[in-house]
């Protein structure tokens, strides 16, 4: 145990593995929010999840310009160093009127015009682009990628979309990232007023998180 394998896993297989049914799912992910969230709902479908920083996976790069092919890369990292299948997933915000930004790179939204790489300094970005529009729509989206191992050739892929829109100031004490600036109006609340199980059954990764459970069963 605690040993990343570096033999390609699975068996050595490489063929389309879809019908699989799934038992223990690595999470490329060592955020442990994420991990609560996505266990509760794995675990009610029979899927036993594993943080891959537990099995000594370190964090795979996301160089790319889509969600998807960052989710898949991610997760065929994780199914090729621990040999068994993996679970992944990119999100970020996007904003309509910023046309789509900062979408993948919403985590370093910041950063790419000089600033720290925090919560604060991309919310203050995102405020100052957006002083004077008036179209405020945006949307968080998550992609989920889930290999059956490495060079899994048909991965299942979901996505979740979440509408609000962005507020000029912040409400609320939950939640991260862009939380406080995403304001729901059919909740009439803030992601970040909202109590985490309430954000957490409504959010783009809930939303994607249960297409993937549907297409696991559609499979089985
Ligand atoms: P990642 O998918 O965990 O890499 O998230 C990318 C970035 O998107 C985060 O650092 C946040 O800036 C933003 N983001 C994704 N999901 C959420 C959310 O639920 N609330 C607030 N920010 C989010």
């Amino acid at each position: 145990m605690n040993q990343v394998r570096q033999d390609g896993g699975a068996n050595g297989a490489h063929g389309a593995t879809s019908g699989m049914p799934l038992k223990k799912v690595v999470l490329a992910s060592n955020n442990a929010g994420k991990l609560r969230e996505f266990a509760a709902l794995l675990g009610a479908a029979g899927i036993e999840l594993i943080a891959q920083g537990e099995l000594n996976v370190p964090e795979a790069e996301e160089p790319h310009p889509t969600f998807v092919e960052n989710a898949l890369t991610k997760a065929r990292h994780a199914a090729k160093l621990t040999g068994l299948p993996a679970l992944a997933d990119d999100s970020g915000l996007c904003v309509r009127a910023l046309r789509g930004a900062p979408g993948v790179y919403s985590a370093r939204f910041a950063q790419l015009v000089g600033g720290e790489k925090s919560d604060a300094a991309n919310n203050a970005r995102l405020v100052d682009e957006l002083r004077g529009v008036s179209d405020r729509r945006g949307y968080y989206y998550c992609v989920l990628a889930l290999v059956r191992h490495a060079d899994d050739p048909e991965p299942l892929i979901a996505e979740g979309r979440w509408h609000g829109e962005i507020l000029d100031a912040p409400r609320g004490e939950h939640g991260f990232g862009y939380d406080p600036y995403f304001y729901l109006p059919s909740l009439n609340a803030s992601a970040a007023e909202l109590e985490p199980a309430v954000k957490n059954a409504s959010s783009h990764r809930a939303i994607a998180l249960r297409q993937l459970l549907a297409r696991l069963s559609e499979e089985a």
